[in-house]
């Protein structure tokens, strides 16, 4: 009895690794997140063209976007019930997510819950190409070298972690939600980035509908980032004046 986890990569179908396909194609059910009933999995979307069996069952399942932490319990536990009985149905069960999974992953949640509550279930994790990685190749730019330090900051919380994060980094990418940009842009100058600091900003990385664009420090602070999705990320780099 085993529950997979794909990580299915920033966006491109072509950027999913042979045995995430191969387990999405033997899969008999395949559970993907969605952040509203009725609005379709990015996730799936992503691997459609893999799914070519017309038997498989392929179920939404609702993560929804808030931070009460009673409601998110509930929805994960009983996400994770839906899920195990699939697989103690006997199912080739496959849980996909975009990206990797163990990076700020819907799949977190899950696995966690199956761990406490169905020690009878195996766990296999086939990683995917995290956003940022698959950013930094479209951007054809590196994220650290040397001795540099590089950190991953989510944009969307507390803003004093942010800034003491950001302040000990010499390359800062900023995850989770591009509404959150520009206030964050306004905070690097105070953490030590002068005006001259290198910022790019990208939405929707390898797939339909990418946005990307580099700029000053100095010049993103007079105008708007160009990016109001929840599905953007922003690198900043201290050092790169090039
Ligand atoms: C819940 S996190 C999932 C991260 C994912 N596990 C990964 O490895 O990239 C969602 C955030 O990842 C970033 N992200 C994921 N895919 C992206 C893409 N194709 N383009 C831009 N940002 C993306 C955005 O910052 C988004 O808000």
């Amino acid at each position: 009895m085993k529950l997979t986890c794909v990580g299915c990569g920033p966006g491109d179908p072509d950027l999913l690794t042979l045995k995430a396909v191969e387990r999405i194609k033997d899969a008999d059910a395949i559970f993907a997140p969605t952040s509203k009933l009725g609005k379709p999995s990015i996730a799936l979307s992503i691997v459609r063209k893999y799914i070519i069996e017309e038997s498989t069952l392929v179920v939404n399942l609702l993560f929804p976007m808030t931070k009460d932490k009673e409601t998110l319990k509930l929805q994960w536990k009983s996400n994770a019930d839906n899920i195990a009985r699939a697989v103690l149905e006997g199912k080739r069960v496959v849980y996909l997510t975009v990206g990797d999974p163990s990076l700020y992953s819907t799949w977190i949640y899950i696995h966690r819950e199956i761990i406490e509550n169905y020690k009878e279930i195996e766990v296999e994790i086939i990683p995917g190409i995290p956003s940022m990685v698959a950013f930094a190749a479209t951007a054809k730019m590196s994220l650290a070298e040397g001795d540099q330090t590089l950190g991953i900051v989510p944009a969307c919380y507390d803003i004093e972690r942010i800034k003491r994060t950001a302040g000990s980094c010499d390359t800062v990418i900023f995850l989770k939600d591009g509404r959150y940009f520009d206030g964050v842009i306004e905070m690097l100058s105070e953490v030590g980035f002068d005006d001259y600091s290198k910022i790019t900003i990208a939405q929707d990385v390898s797939s339909e509908g990418e946005i990307m664009k580099t700029g000053r420090l100095g010049d993103l602070k007079k105008h708007k980032n160009p990016s109001g999705k929840y599905f953007s990320l922003m690198v900043a780099k201290r050092d790169d004046k090039a």
